[in-house]
């Protein structure tokens, strides 16, 4: 019966259509027309995007969409909303994620900075990821390990996971940064990575804490034990007991080498969205905490570390040979390094 039924109308349509055929294709023409406008339409409207907001042409949501952030429009680019792959954000899907890097140099306060901003909520700063040498063999596995930490899949100590809404690490300059920094930059810069720059002014000290880390990994004067960052007064003064000798003849030359990596640094840099801290800045006046963490965007708070600075007090009492570092510094531009501690 129902094929029968169904069949009557084909009949006809068969049968009438040699006749009124002008008009037929004449319909079928605009149909197709239709038909292709409508399909260029959704294209185009894919292409710039409307259609997710416009709503008309996707009818069914699947996932609840996240209200849209309250950013201005020049911000868009640093937020995110990563999906990680071993965990889910649960209660925290929503929040957007900023994506930081801390460009540093090794003994300039990194490690402390670091403990501070970790000592936040919402932070994770996966420490010096980058000094594993196979992880910055090349610009792929560069890339490649990047993606895992901004997609909030790299799982350490200071990961706070679903609730994090900054995320990030310690990357000093000599590990892959200065050599590969075109592509970095541009990553940076397609990605929507912020920079922090965290430099020290006085050199000298640092050169002098470098020498004496250089000199625990082998002397080990914590029980045995090489320990570049300390947590109690005692400790420090066992580490600070150890007085460097500095060779004067290369003291001008390596910190003139030092200054112009950090210039040269700054400079590929300087496109990226960035902030630039000196260490003895954030010692001094802890407000240039609080500008973190407005750069960053999480809310502000009082932020703690357990570490303890090694080397305090008066230079002269940190170097063996400091007649003669006087001397050679004296009326050169690095003369301010012996006046003070936290000068410029
Ligand atoms: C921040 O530091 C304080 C004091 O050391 C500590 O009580 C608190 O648990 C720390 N918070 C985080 C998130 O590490
Ligand atoms: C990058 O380094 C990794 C690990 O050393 C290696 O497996 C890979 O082939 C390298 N890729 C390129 C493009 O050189
Ligand atoms: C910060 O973390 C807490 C939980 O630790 C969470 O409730 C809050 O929403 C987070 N804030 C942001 C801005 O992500
Ligand atoms: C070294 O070990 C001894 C005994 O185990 C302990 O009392 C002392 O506090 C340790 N010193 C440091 C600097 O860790
Ligand atoms: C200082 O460095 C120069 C050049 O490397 C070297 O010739 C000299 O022996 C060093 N002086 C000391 C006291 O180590
Ligand atoms: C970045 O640094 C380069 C080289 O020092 C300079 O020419 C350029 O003007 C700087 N750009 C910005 C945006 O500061
Ligand atoms: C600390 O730094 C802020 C700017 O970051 C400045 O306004 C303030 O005066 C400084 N305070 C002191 C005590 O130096
Ligand atoms: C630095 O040099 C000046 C002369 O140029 C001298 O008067 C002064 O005592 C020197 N200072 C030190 C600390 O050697």
């Amino acid at each position: 019966m129902g094929d029968e039924h169904s069949l009557i109308p084909k009949d006809s349509f068969v049968f009438k259509l040699p006749k009124k055929s002008p008009l037929v294709l004449r319909m079928v023409v605009l149909m197709f027309v239709m038909v292709c406008a409508v399909y260029i339409c959704s294209i185009c409207l894919k292409q710039i995007g409307v259609v997710p907001s416009a709503g008309f042409l996707n009818v069914e949501v699947f996932e609840k969409p996240c209200p849209e952030p309250n950013i201005e429009p020049w911000d868009i680019p640093y937020v995110h909303h990563p999906k990680p792959k071993t965990y889910n954000r649960e209660e925290c899907s929503c929040n957007p994620v900023r994506y930081f890097a801390i460009l540093s140099m090794q003994r300039s306060g990194s490690g402390w900075f670091e403990t501070l901003l970790n000592n936040h909520t919402n932070i994770s700063s996966n420490g010096e990821i980058f000094s594993v040498k196979d992880r910055r063999a090349n610009v792929s596995t560069i890339f490649e390990t990047l993606d895992k930490v901004y997609n909030l899949d790299w799982l350490s100590s200071a990961s706070k996971n679903e609730c994090t809404s900054a995320v990030g690490l310690k990357w000093m300059l000599n590990q892959g940064l200065m050599k590969h920094h075109e592509e970095i930059v541009e990553y940076f810069k397609t990605r929507g990575v912020s920079a922090i720059f965290l430099f020290r002014r006085n050199l000298l000290r640092r050169m002098i804490s470098v020498l004496a880390n250089s000199y625990d990994k082998d002397a080990k004067l914590l029980n045995g034990t090489h320990k570049s960052h300390v947590h109690s007064p005692k400790e420090a003064e066992i580490l600070a007991r150890y007085k460097p000798l500095i060779n004067t003849t290369l003291l001008i030359s390596d910190l003139k080498q030092v200054q112009e990596m950090t210039t040269k640094a700054l400079s590929y840099f300087n496109t990226t969205r960035h902030i630039f801290l000196y260490y003895e800045d954030v010692v001094k006046n802890r407000t240039r905490l609080d500008d973190v963490q407005e750069f960053l965007k999480v809310p502000k708070l009082n932020l703690k570390s357990r570490q303890v600075k090694i080397h305090h007090g008066p230079l002269s009492q940190h170097v063996q040979n400091w007649e003669e570092v006087q001397k050679t510094l004296n009326g050169t531009g690095f003369e301010n390094f012996i006046l003070e501690d936290y000068r410029k």
